[in-house]
């Protein structure tokens, strides 16, 4: 065979090869590929061309030719595997992003406030409403606010019944965590008067407290929500008024109420309040333990001596007070058994609270 036809040959190889090579090629990048390196510049295409330089000038058509007949095969070749190739790839795409239109969508976890913290803005929002001034005063206090201004001194019984955490003795005063929000009158009532406020004041402060104790009805650090209003004439009467319209706007139902005489040293006349038991409607159960009533917050007509303790005349001016358990109403509200649960952090109890 001359130089011509072994030229041929290499030629019909090379063809036979590179179809064969193209129709396995797997993707459109891998015939991207297989196209330069038969039809590229430095293709295998290129490399038979060099052996036409020594053919009789004669030849050289007749080879050109069968070049040129072969890069066409090629190129049928490489667009007829593109095709099927783009085909698949499409097929392939439309597969991986198929969507199900049918699956349900996903939960997005949502938080909600605590109980505690809804339960204190229910509270407030309430006396809020009632035109109440909210107020705040701090966590760590001292003896006089917590305990001397209040009308309860040093040797006073009261304070043994607190439980106080200490927290630091320094020379004059002691430092301990407020033990109830009634601090928080002194010196709200202090801060008003300074600022010129007019009378009648009337305040709502919620916030921490603590006390020494641990049980299914006493945690530690708890909830509480302080309330009072001192002016000219404020009677028992208005105090009975304020509670019915907060208790029944809580309780969202016309609940009754009793008022038991009780002691607490910073009111005179004091009270104890009950509300008809809201599970049983007064008849008598488990939770009122049968006697229709409900504890719920203690209350009076502020002493003179609180009054006094802030420079306010209790001559002519008069107020009352009050002081609630936030837990405890949330825990009446919501039939919650243990006043532990607050504070556990137990998802599920959170949820079923959930907002
Ligand atoms: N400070 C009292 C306590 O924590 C609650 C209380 C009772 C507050 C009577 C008052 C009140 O303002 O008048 O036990």
């Amino acid at each position: 065979m001359g130089e011509l036809g072994a030229l041929k040959a290499e030629l019909h190889t090379l063809q036979e090869k590179a179809l064969a090579e193209f129709t396995k090629a797997e993707n459109l990048n891998a015939l991207q590929a297989l196209r330069v390196s038969y039809l590229g510049k430095k293709g295998a295409l290129t490399d038979v061309l060099k052996g036409v330089g020594k053919l009789p000038a004669a030849e050289r058509p007749v080879i050109g030719k069968e070049v040129n007949a072969v890069k066409t095969a090629l190129a049928e070749g490489l667009s007829a595997c593109e095709g099927s190739l783009a085909v698949l790839e499409k097929q392939r795409r439309i597969q991986s992003e198929r969507l199900d239109v049918s699956l349900s969508g996903r939960q997005s976890a949502c938080g909600s406030l605590h109980p505690v913290q809804q339960g204190l803005d229910e509270i407030t929002a309430i006396f809020s409403q009632m035109g109440f001034e909210i107020a705040q005063g701090p966590e760590v206090e001292d003896e006089f606010h917590n305990f001397d201004a209040l009308n309860i001194p040093p040797e006073h019984p009261a304070r043994a019944m607190h439980d106080t955490f200490f927290v630091k003795d320094t020379d004059d005063a002691a430092m301990l965590l407020r033990t109830h929000t009634s601090p928080v009158q002194i010196r709200t009532m202090k801060r008003l008067l300074e600022e010129e406020h007019a009378l009648p004041l009337a305040v709502v402060a919620p916030g921490r407290v603590y006390r020494c104790d641990y049980d299914v009805t006493h945690s530690p650090m708890f909830h509480q929500v302080e309330v009072f209003k001192v002016g000219e004439d404020i009677s028992l009467a208005h105090l009975k008024g304020v509670l019915q319209h907060f208790l029944s706007t809580y309780f969202e139902k016309d609940v009754s109420l009793r008022l038991r005489p009780h002691y607490f040293p910073f009111t005179e006349p004091s009270a104890e309040v009950d509300v008809g038991c809201v599970f049983c409607a007064g008849k008598g159960c488990r939770i009122c333990k049968g006697s229709g009533w409900l504890e719920v917050l203690g209350s009076g007509m502020v002493h003179p001596n609180v009054l006094k303790s802030v420079g306010i005349d209790s001559t002519v001016y008069s107020g009352f007070a009050f002081g609630l358990g936030v837990e405890r109403l949330v825990m009446l509200k919501h039939s919650i058994p243990d006043l532990r649960l607050f504070f556990e952090n137990d998802v599920r109890f959170l949820r079923r609270m959930g907002a």
